[in-house]
């Protein structure tokens, strides 16, 4: 069965999720959607066969597979998350416009491997996406040789045109490992040696699975930073990819369990790169009962099963040092901070302005509609918990998600936990990382209805 573009679940028009009892439960973690993006362009690029087990199977990731299949792979889905993926060896022109949907990944880690070979394509997106900053990625790949035209301040849609690229050395100005996964996959097709060098290590999920098809990626630690260095001219190999469970996800489950009096929720198969668990070392530092069982190794990654249990919170200082291993958990930590006793203080978050949306602007609105004490800092957020004062947080607010799927499910979390029931508008985009959120809550005694 082909895989199809972007099949967008069915969703009612609005959400409420309702305070009520205990959470309890094991679940697994839907399939991590970085590790996805990666699967499908990697396996894209390669010669030979690539099979991947635990894809996550949402909007954002069915974009970029349509996205592979217009660049000339074929792909079959031949399993619930198992795809067979066979690369031409390098990308084709497309004959038509590549529409990523919601996905800054899928778009900068395309236009980074596209930009490799003589061909031209245009990139676009919906309107979250065509909002966002795309010169970041834009800037390098024309050093590296690469031409492009597009709207005025570098936003999607662009056409690039790309082939005979040289290697750059590339200090990354803003932690991105979108950036630095562009470049390198760019690099793969330059001549020379392609260096990025990051003052703070962002997610290596591109440098570890370039590793498992084949490529040789060096990387070392310097007094700017991490070095990582990729020599063009390397060839893929197909592979076999078994994608981990997703934090980010995960995430959503564990913080529902602590701020839900009575609750137990094991999430299995949760990844563990240490680029990634900088929320699960704050709640732990905010007095979370977290507990992590059965660490192993799955496809390059430690994974292992979370249990999270009801807990009384404590606000603490979030180091600005760690948000770039939970850049995306920032939501859902304002959350959990909300229910916590006393100020927690979040800062050095410049990159959630340029999110699906703006995350702390939206935070900030939605908690004030939900009786939610804060401030809010040009790049930062101090939310003050209610649980110190023995009130409950009032929740009761209708919430404006902008269309940006982590915003809403932050908020349907912390209607369970409130007063009153919480409402979002735009829930349709939950699908673009977690179609099986809702049902999955409730499953473990949440109750999310239509409104
Ligand atoms: C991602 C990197 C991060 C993150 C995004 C996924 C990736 O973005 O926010 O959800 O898969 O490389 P930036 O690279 O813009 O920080």
């Amino acid at each position: 069965m082909p895989v199809t573009a972007t099949t967008k679940s069915a969703q009612p028009p609005g959400l409420v999720a309702h305070p009520g009892g205990a959470l309890r439960g094991t679940v697994a973690a839907p399939g991590d959607k970085s590790m996805s993006h990666r699967a499908l362009i990697l396996g894209a690029l390669a010669t030979g066969e690539t099979s991947i087990a635990g894809l996550l199977e949402s909007d954002d990731v069915n974009a970029t597979a349509a996205a592979m299949q217009a660049f000339g792979a074929s792909i079959e889905r031949v399993g619930k998350g198992r795809l067979r993926v066979v690369g031409a060896g390098g990308f084709r022109e497309p004959d038509a416009v590549i529409d990523c949907g919601n996905a800054g990944t899928g778009a900068r880690l395309i236009m980074g491997a596209a930009a490799g070979f003589a061909i031209s394509a245009t990139f676009t997106g919906d309107a979250s996406l065509r909002g966002r900053p795309m010169r970041r990625v834009l800037a390098p790949l024309e050093l590296m040789g690469a031409r492009w035209m597009g709207r005025v301040g570098g936003r999607l849609p662009i056409t690039l045109r790309g082939g005979g690229l040289r290697a750059i050395t590339y200090p990354l100005p803003e932690p991105s490992a979108q950036v630095k996964s562009a470049v390198l996959l760019a690099g793969l097709q330059a001549s020379g040696e392609t260096c990025v060098i990051e003052a703070q290590s962002t997610r290596d999920h591109t440098e570890r699975m370039l590793r498992a098809f084949g490529v040789g990626v060096d990387v070392a630690d310097g007094s700017a930073g991490r070095v990582i260095r990729v020599m063009g001219g390397q060839q893929l190999t197909g592979a076999a990819v078994s994608v981990a469970g997703d934090p980010s996800s995960a995430a959503f489950l564990l913080v529902a369990a602590l701020i839900t009096p009575g609750s137990e929720v094991t999430v299995r198969n949760v990844m563990l790169n240490p680029l990634r668990t900088g929320l699960f070392d704050t709640l732990i530092d905010m007095g979370a009962d977290l507990t992590i069982a059965n660490q192993r190794q799955s496809g390059g990654e430690t994974v292992g099963d979370i249990t999270a249990r009801s807990s009384a919170l404590t606000g603490v200082v979030v180091p600005p040092e760690r948000a770039v291993s939970m850049i995306d958990e920032y939501p859902i930590l304002a959350v959990a901070a909300a229910f916590a006793r006393g100020p927690t203080i979040m800062r050095g978050l410049s990159e959630l302005r340029v999110k699906e949306s703006d995350r702390i602007a939206l935070m900030a609105a939605g908690l004030t509609a939900c009786g939610v004490g804060l401030e809010e800092e040009p790049e930062g957020l101090i939310v003050v918990g209610t649980a110190g004062a023995n009130h409950l947080v009032c929740g009761g607010g209708a919430v404006t998600t902008h269309g940006d799927h982590r915003i809403a499910m932050s908020f349907l979390t912390l209607g369970f936990a409130a007063r009153e029931p919480v409402r979002v508008d735009e829930p349709g985009m939950i699908a673009t990382s977690f179609p099986g959120f809702v049902a999955l809550m409730n499953g473990l005694g949440a109750r999310i209805t239509a409104h």
